[in-house]
């Protein structure tokens, strides 16, 4: 059985592993390697309830935190699942050589992290993803040297291979080499979230979404795609936001704005259980009104905190300070303000992470099932490494009868596609993606509302209408007009949830709506379709 897996960092690398366990032949297709994945910017930590500390906490007390900081809009099955199997996740990754950080009785550490009761991360210094990363990699290394895995480094995805709602394969072009090739079996996309169409983020550019750009108007549902999460404590760079783990406020850093020249502390005033640990959503709002709306500088206090914590547990907190800020987070705190982090919509799954499609699955952030509205800190990374299980194992478990002319047929017009393109004159693509990301950012905020989104709808299809010259380079014109498209289709999400809810704020429909306790599902058949549906449909 042959397995591809697209996409290298945790979701791609855990399918291509437990994949190749089964027994597939696994290609794993990405632009880059492991190693410079989005996956190893994740500092904090991973959520399991070990309950290592004592504390009575049980797996669910992890579903209720993760219900509850989703704003209820979870996949209650997947996330059911995904609570149940995150101790035996943590014992896994134990078993493959990870090192997270232990406390003195020898156990795995556990920090607090927000809108989480109990001390549940497990942790590695904070540079928790670069561990997980690093083990994982060299695991897959192991079955690519016998031959289980094949990588297929510096290669993208183009287009799924579709026959009346099976997937056949994907088709990918080399990007050095210019080679158009079809990989037959089933397909993981693990992709990433959609960066590409916010500019500075605090993930990677190299998660552009195109993959899910393309599934979509090749007919795979999408879902809850006006769900992005703002980090509250990122800080802001020329070409990025770099994030300040949320672990700095669950040692207990405190984030607080000058009020007649003393610090004031809102979050603790406003939240006195809680304070900086309420949920990403809650605590990034506070700062947006604390600093009346970004006019007053918020800052991040971590001085009162012993040096060995700042250089140990938050090493790269105090790395990135001395490095992206030349400032002492020792003796300084730390200007931060919220910054775009995570897509919780995505590709939308079932708890076994199959998508509408048979024989396509997806996980990571590309995929849409475990976080709702809002999703936790700690959770990604605990969801990628599960959701690239569990659709390894249900991928195995799909047999697609193989079709070789419809195959060969589907290459043969992507080549042509490929050998018949000319680059546009009117706008290249840089200017192209600056425009789109700023339209993303003026209408998608923390703060939307109808007018905001219906004139962002309107320059996105005068953008649309252009020809753009992508300098010659094809994944880049085939991927600057999809984005256009889910772009669209996220602005258009934003416009049909007429409710706030978690990440998803109006500023004109400021109340929640159990009406709209539901899934937002968006399909495409040339035009984009919106429609909700009720969680255990
Ligand atoms: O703040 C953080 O360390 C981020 C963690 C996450 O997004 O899970």
């Amino acid at each position: 059985m042959n397995i591809n897996v697209v996409g290298c960092g945790l979701a791609g690398l855990s399918a291509a592993i437990k994949a190749s366990e089964l027994g597939a032949s696994v290609s794993l297709i990405s632009p880059n390697y492991s190693e410079t994945s989005q996956s190893v910017m994740a500092m904090g930590g991973i959520n399991a309830a070990l309950n290592t500390k004592g504390e009575n906490d049980s797996i669910e007390n992890h579903y209720a935190d993760t219900i509850n900081g989703g704003c209820e809009i979870n996949n209650p099955k997947a996330v059911f699942k995904l609570t149940n199997d995150a101790p035996k996740i943590i014992g896994w990754l134990e078993k493959l050589g990870v090192s997270f950080t232990r406390d003195n009785d020898g156990n795995v550490d556990l920090r607090y992290f927000g809108g989480q009761k109990y001390a549940r991360t497990a942790y590695a210094g904070a540079r928790t993803g670069k561990q997980l990363v690093t083990t994982l990699t060299s695991h897959c290394r192991k079955k690519e040297a016998r031959g289980q895995v094949k990588r297929y480094v510096g290669w993208r995805f183009l287009s799924l291979i579709i026959k009346n709602h099976q997937c056949l394969g994907l088709i990918a072009i080399n990007e050095n080499t210019s080679e158009i090739r079809a990989f037959k079996g089933n397909v993981i996309l693990a992709s990433g979230g959609l960066n590409k169409l916010f500019g500075k983020t605090s993930g990677s550019v190299l998660n552009d979404g195109y993959a899910t750009s393309k599934a979509f108007m090749q007919g795979v549902t999408l879902a809850n795609l006006e769900m992005i999460q703002f980090h509250p404590t990122t800080i802001k760079t020329t070409n990025k936001r770099i994030l300040i783990t949320e672990a700095a406020r669950g040692e207990g850093g405190k984030l607080f704005v000058n009020r007649d020249g003393k610090p004031w502390y809102f979050m603790k005033e406003w939240y006195p259980e809680f304070g900086e640990l309420m949920p990403r959503d809650v605590v990034s709002r506070g700062i947006y009104k604390a600093s009346n709306a970004g006019a007053d500088e918020v800052y991040l206090d971590i001085t009162h905190l012993d040096e060995h914590t700042i250089k140990v547990k938050l090493d790269e907190v105090y790395n990135i300070c001395m490095k992206y800020l030349n400032l002492n987070p020792i003796y300084e705190p730390i200007p931060i303000f919220p910054g775009v982090h995570y897509f919780m919509g995505g590709i939308k799954t079932d708890e076994n992470h199959k998508t509408n499609i048979e024989g396509l699955f997806a996980a990571g952030e590309c995929s849409c099932q475990y976080h709702g509205a809002n999703r936790l800190g700690g959770n990604s990374l605990l969801g990628a490494i599960h959701g690239g299980c569990i659709a390894a194992q249900n991928a195995y478990s799909t047999n697609i009868d193989t079709n070789e002319s419809f195959i060969r047929k589907s290459l043969e017009n992507e080549q042509k596609l490929f050998d018949s393109w000319r680059d546009g004159d009117e706008k290249n693509i840089v200017e192209a993606e600056n425009e789109l990301s700023d339209i993303m950012n003026a209408s998608m905020g923390m703060y939307r509302n109808f007018d905001d989104l219906d004139n962002a709808l309107q320059k996105l299809n005068v953008l649309k209408n252009m020809k753009i010259d992508s300098a010659g380079n094809y994944y880049d014109h085939v991927k600057i007009n999809s984005l256009f498209v889910l772009a669209s289709a996220c602005i258009k999400t934003a416009i049909e949830r007429k409710e706030s809810r978690g990440a998803h704020q109006r500023s004109d429909y400021p109340e929640t709506d159990e009406n709209y306790q539901k899934t937002t599902c968006i399909n495409f058949d040339g035009q984009i379709k919106i429609s909700f549906e009720g969680l255990d449909d």
